[in-house]
């Protein structure tokens, strides 16, 4: 259906592509593949007309073609389903679709090919992001989509809502629909891809069909060589550094005792929503709790400020990187702007930029590039440089912080938990992957209802641990 030839992206100080080759086909789902800043997205935004490329050739069915805005790639039959969903909460999915200029007869007779129910009546706020995300699909093929593109659909959804995203995928394809799925999650690749297009550093790093690809000749493709999960460092438990006592947060977190000693990383597990975001924020000093106390280093900070917080070495991670960045300041501002006192020296400033830049491999052209430029993953490295390194915690509070970033940099953010533990810190942090919690943490806490149902020390069978997650025991 659509051929890039030698296609290239320049950005000021970038390549984001450089003379890629892919075919996409109809009834295939063709995974790109890449770590953060691999140019993923801006072939993306070149295939839906959000760029035109500066070198190389489309050609859609044979045909030079030039993709100069969103509706010019509708009309050659691309659609790009958004992570943010086009949709208005406050508006029912009919209204939405009048809005979009959607025909709801047509959306009806989609959705009814793909054998959804979907109703038209609820309010788009009251859906689930699954539900939404069918929406956005069933829209584009009612508008005439052919190749639909998901950018790293995957990042925002619960593990049941993805195994059905995928099932959809396979559906899409037996009728004949191309896909383009974008990843950095080697898993996916390998479940769905019946074609894998690797992309390093806006090259194409290797093309597969299914079948062809390991595990390991992706991960290869994707960073050039192995990267060995870093190995838990031993240490001692020290003295109690942070203690908090029946914590209550609104309903959702209910009355949660914690104690956490230096020199231990903790995992806190469970099904996204049982409390955890909110109890990581209470202890990272970023939403005050509705009762409860939480003494630091012998300080009592219940109620106190973030700053105060950060006073007494206490890193905050969270789950939105877009609340803990400012864009329009440079990544040396941001990485400063939570320091006190507020004096800065520009050299010594600048040394220590580039440094974290170096450790969790930021690709930017320097220090003084703005935090608003940066891909999505190279933002949150930002975040983790400026909390994890930058502030030198004495407790680092995260909330799945790897979130969006590639299989790499999870590594080296893990070795970095190691370096902090070693030093006689301590960490407290959630993930959505129980394996990688269970590879990282000394004690995972268990999550369900907003209380702690359950401790678990290293080499637990993590289907122990999934049940307690699960429901009663
Ligand atoms: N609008 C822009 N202005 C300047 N540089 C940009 C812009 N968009 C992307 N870049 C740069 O181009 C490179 C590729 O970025 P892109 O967003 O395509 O990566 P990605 O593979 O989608 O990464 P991620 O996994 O982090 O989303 C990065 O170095 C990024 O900083
Ligand atoms: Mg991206």
């Amino acid at each position: 259906m659509i051929e890039l030839r030698c296609v290239s992206k320049s950005f000021p100080g970038v390549k984001a592509l450089d003379c890629v080759d892919v075919k996409f086909h109809e009834g295939e789902i063709h995974v790109i593949l890449g770590e953060n800043g691999a140019g993923k997205s801006t072939l993306a935004s070149i295939l839906y007309g959000i760029y035109l490329p500066d070198g190389g050739k489309i050609l859609v069915d044979g045909r030079e073609a030039s993709i100069s805005s969103p509706k010019a790639a509708l009309r050659l039959g691309i659609a790009l389903v958004s992570q943010q969903y086009a949709l208005i909460d406050e508006l029912t999915v009919w209204e939405n679709l009048l809005l979009a200029g959607v025909s709801p007869r047509a959306f009806a007779a989609e959705a009814e090919r793909l054998g959804l129910r979907l109703s038209l009546d609820g309010r788009v706020g009251d859906l689930s992001l699954g539900e939404k995300q069918r929406i956005e699909i069933v829209k584009a093929l009612s508008r005439g989509a052919r190749l639909l593109i998901f950018d790293e659909p995957t990042a925002v959804l619960a593990p049941r809502e993805i195994e059905g995203l995928f099932h959809m995928m396979r559906t899409l394809k037996s009728r004949g629909v191309g896909i383009v799925l974008i990843t950095h999650r080697i898993g996916e690749a390998l479940a769905v891809g019946d074609r894998v297009t690797v992309l390093r550093r806006g090259r194409v790093a290797g093309q597969y069909v299914a079948g062809e690809a390991t595990a390991e000749t992706l991960v290869r493709a994707m960073f050039g060589k192995l990267v060995e999960a870093p190995g838990r460092a031993r240490t001692s438990k020290g003295e109690l550094v942070l203690s908090a006592r029946g914590i209550h947060v609104d309903g959702v977190v209910r009355g949660i005792d914690l104690d956490i000693y230096s020199g231990e990383i903790v995992g806190i597990a469970g099904v996204v929503g049982n409390g955890q975001r909110e109890l990581l924020e209470v202890l990272g000093g970023y939403r005050r709790p509705t009762r409860g106390t939480i003494v630091v280093g012998g300080v009592d900070l219940t109620g106190k400020s973030t700053s105060k917080f950060v006073e007494m070495g206490v890193s905050f991670i969270p789950e939105d990187r877009e609340l803990a960045v400012a864009k329009s300041l440079t990544i040396a501002e941001n990485l400063v702007m939570r320091s006190r006192p507020p004096i800065i020296r520009w050299g010594n400033l600048r040394r220590a930029t580039m440094e974290v830049m170096s450790r969790l491999d930021i690709e930017a052209p320097s220090p003084e590039t703005p935090v608003g430029r940066l891909s999505g993953g190279n933002m949150q490295k930002v975040v983790v440089g400026r909390e994890a390194l930058y502030l030198r915690p004495r407790v680092l509070v995260a909330i799945y912080p790897t979130r969006g970033l590639d299989y790499e940099t999870s590594m080296r953010l893990y070795s970095i938990f190691q370096a902090i533990k070693e030093g006689g810190g301590s960490i407290v942090f959630s993930s959505e992957d129980v394996n990688e919690l269970a590879s990282v943490s000394d004690r995972i806490l268990v999550m369900r209802g907003g209380k702690v149902v359950g401790e678990y020390g290293p080499g637990t069978p993590l289907e122990r641990v999934a049940a307690a997650m699960a429901d009663a025991n």
